[in-house]
């Protein structure tokens, strides 16, 4: 089975209990119409995505009063702004007159701290209410002031991204997490910066993608480097579906596993920069790649103070492995000690053909450091520079090395989704994180529309 043997008993870091299994059928479910068919995209849209918590943004984007982020999805654009008291609130970006959207751009700060319409003028407060319209006292109804003020949705954060939720009876951003939030918090994702943001256009499902970041069988064939790097295979692997519907993968790093077979040169390069960076001698594990694991956590452990890292929150595993979650239902974190990978999919508003692909990398800095070699994106971050945001098209504007590999296949998977020669899924156990996502999604089908 796939339990992973703890190394050492922790007292600090993420608890690795494995969640208990939940009985999934085997009966394909996943068929191909799902990917394409538009009345299940619209379900999906009527009874899924208007009751989740979903991400707008970073907290660090709207620093002060005033400040705002707009994100789309689908056919709908939802604000989260700061308000004079701090506070962050979420409104439909839709003027309670005749609709027309309040702000155009993804982010930005209000003029007076007010919004203002700019079909006939109506103003609203960075509270939503409406403060002021033209010709106020031509209201049979009476004045729209206090009275015609912007929808209100929830909204929250947590680790440094601000949430929202179309359902205004939705459960609370931590119980609606959880148990993610608790494991996650050690990373104190809210200290991160971005440091790369992508959004590419591609012709797939936006399902493509979190399948995609729910198995890990893939990767001797999408991303070979990493057999000789990392314990890929299931059997070293822990996988946890939880009730919630989220899931995470726990698999062993800083060495391949024992079913590896190649040469331990090609471990040694593929791990030289971290290797490198730690200064550490990988040689005496020649015959020994097993090894390699602990030893460079004891590395780490060695010289994180000097470097600038505090590591006292991490367990001796998060050093080295890949700590995997998938957040219901299309978000992928995938930590690493000194940052994050960040991984959406959102649905595309026209055609569920084609998808939305975030990727985005959180740095932790070390202290001190202004300037980083950012191992996971091979390539340097600044703690001064606000990245901006690069869009594309799939193919065309990178999404960070592995990560392209994955963006390549999903073009071919989706063609072969529509095919009339594709029955549905045949999944391997190790697969069976696929079959919760799918099975979660019908949960939510079965409800009526909020
Ligand atoms: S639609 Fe906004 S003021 Fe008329
Ligand atoms: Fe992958």
């Amino acid at each position: 089975m796939t339990d992973l043997k703890e190394t050492r008993i922790q007292s600090i870091g993420i608890p690795r209990d494995k969640a208990s299994e939940p009985t999934l059928g085997i009966e394909p479910i996943i068929l191909g119409e799902r990917y394409y068919s538009p009345s299940f995209a619209q379900s999906e849209w009527d009874k899924m995505w208007t009751r989740v918590w979903q991400i707008a943004g970073r907290v660090d984007q709207i620093p002060t009063p005033g400040d705002y982020v707009c994100y789309e999805i689908m056919h709908e654009s939802i604000i989260c702004i700061r308000g004079e008291d701090s506070l962050i609130r979420a409104f439909y970006n839709s003027c309670q007159h005749r609709g027309n959207q309040l702000v155009t751009a993804e982010a930005g700060t209000l003029a007076g701290g007010e919004f203002q319409c700019a079909y006939h003028g109506w103003r609203f407060n960075d509270s939503g209410e409406c403060t002021w319209a033209y010709d106020e006292d031509d209201f049979p109804q009476g004045s729209p002031c206090g009275n015609a003020n912007l929808i209100e949705i929830p909204c929250d954060t947590w680790a440094g991204f601000i949430w929202f939720n179309m359902d205004s009876d939705c459960k609370t951003l931590r119980d609606w997490l959880e148990p993610v939030a608790s494991h996650l918090d050690t990373y104190r994702m809210e200290e991160m910066k971005r440091t790369h943001w992508v959004t590419v256009e591609g012709d797939w499902n936006w399902k493509c993608v979190q399948d995609n970041f729910n198995e890990s069988y893939h990767l001797p064939f999408v991303h070979p480097q990493t057999i000789a790097s990392m314990n890929e295979h299931h059997s070293g692997c822990q996988f946890d579906l939880y009730p919630s519907g989220h899931c995470r993968m726990l698999m062993p790093g800083g060495g391949p596993g024992p079913q590896y077979s190649g040469s331990a040169d090609r471990t040694f390069r593929s791990l030289k920069q971290e290797f490198d960076y730690w200064e550490f001698d990988p040689e005496p594990y020649r015959e020994n790649l097993s090894g390699l694991r602990i030893a460079l956590q004891e590395r780490k452990r060695e010289l994180a103070e000097a470097k600038g890292y505090d590591f006292s929150r991490y367990s001796d595993e998060q050093l080295t492995d890949h700590y995997h979650y998938t957040i219901f239902p299309n978000v992928s974190f995938s930590m690493k000690p000194d940052g994050c990978i960040f991984l959406r999919s959102a649905p595309h508003p026209n055609d569920p053909n084609k998808c939305l692909f975030d990727m985005w990398y959180l740095t932790m800095f070390p202290n001190g450091s202004k300037e980083y070699y950012s191992n996971s994106m091979r390539d340097w971050v600044s703690i001064d520079h606000q990245v901006e945001h690069e869009t594309g098209i799939a193919g065309e504007v990178s999404c960070g090395p592995g990560i392209d590999q994955d963006v390549a296949i999903w073009t071919t998977q989706h063609k072969g989704l529509r095919s009339r020669g594709y029955r549905g899924e045949y999944l391997p156990l190790q697969e069976r994180r696929i079959r919760y996502f799918h099975e979660t999604i019908d949960s939510y089908l079965a409800m009526d529309p909020t």
